[in-house]
């Protein structure tokens, strides 16, 4: 192989050793950008929204959810009231108005961290990207 030859050859490895690169560079945030689309909240932030959903709201809301003072948290009703519109009206009524003893105590993302866990017992999924302004209030809450 002449000099110049080798030198081509070397020159179109490495062209398809950046397209195979790229390549997968563009699959994988692909992928990435499904799941974030996909998923609501991650797994993690929803048990920790748990631990201040039982401080802060199951006295009236109870631990499950069900509703005791206030009003069932999960299933058709719920969703009947919330479902179809922004999460950021969700986010902005219990911002506003929970918990009822002393409304808009809670910081944003506390706040945020809570209705993961509400989302979570309502059947919508975990995903790779933690719920918060940016990621949720623009959605339409739709399984
Ligand atoms: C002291 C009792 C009390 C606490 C604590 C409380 N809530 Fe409520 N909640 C209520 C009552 C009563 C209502 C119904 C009144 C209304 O809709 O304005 C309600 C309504 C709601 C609703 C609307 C439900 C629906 O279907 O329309 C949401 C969402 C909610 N609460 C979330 C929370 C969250 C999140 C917390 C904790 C940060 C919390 N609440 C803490 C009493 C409480």
């Amino acid at each position: 192989m002449s000099s110049e030859a080798r030198s081509r050859n070397l020159t179109m490895h490495l062209c398809i050793t950046f397209a195979v690169l790229g390549g997968a560079a563009i699959v994988s945030a692909g992928s990435a950008h499904a799941a974030s689309t996909n998923g609501w909240y991650t797994q993690e932030q929803a048990q920790r929204g748990q631990q201040d959903f039982n401080n802060y709201c199951a006295e009236c809301h109870r631990p499950d959810l069900t509703g005791a003072a206030g009003p069932a948290l999960a299933g058709d009703a719920f969703l009947r009231q919330w479902g179809n519109k922004p999460l950021g009206d969700l986010f902005s009524f219990e911002h506003s108005n929970m918990p009822a003893t002393s409304p808009g105590s809670l910081p944003d993302d506390t706040m945020w961290t809570i209705t993961a866990f509400i989302l979570q017992k309502n059947g919508f999924a975990a995903g790779s990207t933690a719920l918060n302004q940016q990621t949720g209030a623009n959605r339409t809450l739709v399984k």
